[in-house]
């Protein structure tokens, strides 16, 4: 499997056994190029999947930013939010929070690759985690260094969904401490929302700011052209209407998202606010100045985001299907 990785981390405890054993046993969990024994291609595989899916779909980029936030802030980065409904489970696809969420068969797609190359080997939360990392470069955002080793849960957490995924109009404290629960400050957090510099929001997120009347921290012009995209204070959700996140650079993963919320600019009552709070606006006008900035910052939060109390060792297991946990 991974022979290298236990030999190291064995070698070490054994030198440094009374003294570091109970603080390292937790670093040996997740590692760089966890597969390089038993899947050598793997992150090569997943790159190129993502690319391919990229150029025919280029939303599905867009799409493996948000798996990563909605899988690894719930819990664990254990793939929970890949796992369809069927008997004794009911999909975190369908909740509330997930509403919008795409393109959830092109995981399938790196998955036959990964499976044809080395069957029941890599799992599925890795290959949330990569694609989102892979995503990102091809939105030209920053590359970043990913560890490896995630395991697959064989539950998924519907009902914690609500409770802990934020709402579009939750308050800035309640996502700040989300985030600092998992590790992530104020100015990691500040980071993470920049992903809202691509994609899109459908009007039954947004609306609640256009009517009956629009809220006061929204531009003005920008409010009469978003009533344009919703038109209605009660839109139907099966109808596709929607607004880009960002009008000027909707698939570029880049500091627009700052200077539209200071302008404001932002879609959602979260967006805006932390151009507002001061535990963030600080951070939201130095984004805003230095796309270098915002690209390390969100590099190193991402990094957290990812690693949020992996499944390793002989936890969970590897899906040969990322939509069902495996029968056996
Ligand atoms: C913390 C508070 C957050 C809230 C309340 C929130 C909420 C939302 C909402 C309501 C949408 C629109 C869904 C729709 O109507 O289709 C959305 C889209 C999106 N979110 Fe977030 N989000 C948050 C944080 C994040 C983070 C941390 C990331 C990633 C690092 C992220 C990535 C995305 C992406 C990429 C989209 C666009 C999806 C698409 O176009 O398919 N969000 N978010
Ligand atoms: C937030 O928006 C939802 C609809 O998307 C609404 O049901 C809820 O009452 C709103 N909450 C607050 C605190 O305004």
């Amino acid at each position: 499997m991974a022979p290298n990785r236990y030999h190291l981390c064995s070698s070490f405890i054994f030198l440094l056994l009374p003294l570091f054993l109970q603080f390292y046993s937790g670093k040996c969990d997740l590692q760089f190029n966890y597969y390089s024994g038993s899947c050598p291609k793997a992150e090569e595989i997943i790159k190129q999947e993502v690319e391919k899916l990229y150029y025919k779909h280029g939303n599905t980029a867009v799409s493996w930013v948000r798996n990563l936030f909605h899988d690894c802030i719930l819990k664990s980065c254990d793939a929970s939010v890949l796992l369809e409904t069927v008997k004794g489970i009911e999909s975190e696809q369908k909740s509330v929070r997930s509403f919008g969420m795409r393109n959830f068969k092109y995981v399938g797609t790196i998955k036959e690759a990964l499976e044809k190359e080395c069957p029941s080997t890599v799992s599925c939360a890795d290959i949330v985690s990569l694609s989102a990392r892979d995503g990102i470069v091809m939105l030209g955002g920053p590359r970043v260094e990913m560890k490896t080793g995630r395991r697959d849960s064989q539950e998924s957490y519907f009902s914690d969904v609500e409770k802990v995924i934020p709402n579009h109009n939750d308050s800035i404290s309640s996502v700040l401490s989300l985030f600092q629960s998992v590790g992530i400050d104020a100015e990691g957090t500040a980071a993470l929302l920049g992903a809202h510099s691509v994609g899109r929001v459908h009007c039954t997120n947004l609306v609640d700011r256009l009517y009956p009347t629009v809220d006061t921290t929204l531009d003005a012009d920008y409010a009469v052209y978003l009533k344009g995209r919703c038109p209605t204070p009660n839109p139907d959700p099966k109808q596709v209407e929607y607004a880009r996140n960002d009008r000027e650079t909707p698939m570029i993963l880049d500091n627009m998202y700052y200077k539209n919320i200071l302008n404001h600019k932002g879609l959602l009552g979260i967006d805006q606010q932390l151009a507002s709070d001061p535990r963030t606006a600080p951070y939201v006008q130095k984004m805003a100045d230095d796309n270098d900035y915002f690209r390390e910052q969100f590099s190193r939060a991402i990094v957290l985001l990812s690693e949020n109390s992996p499944l390793t060792e002989e936890q969970g297991e590897i899906r040969k299907d990322c939509r069902y946990v495996n029968t056996n």
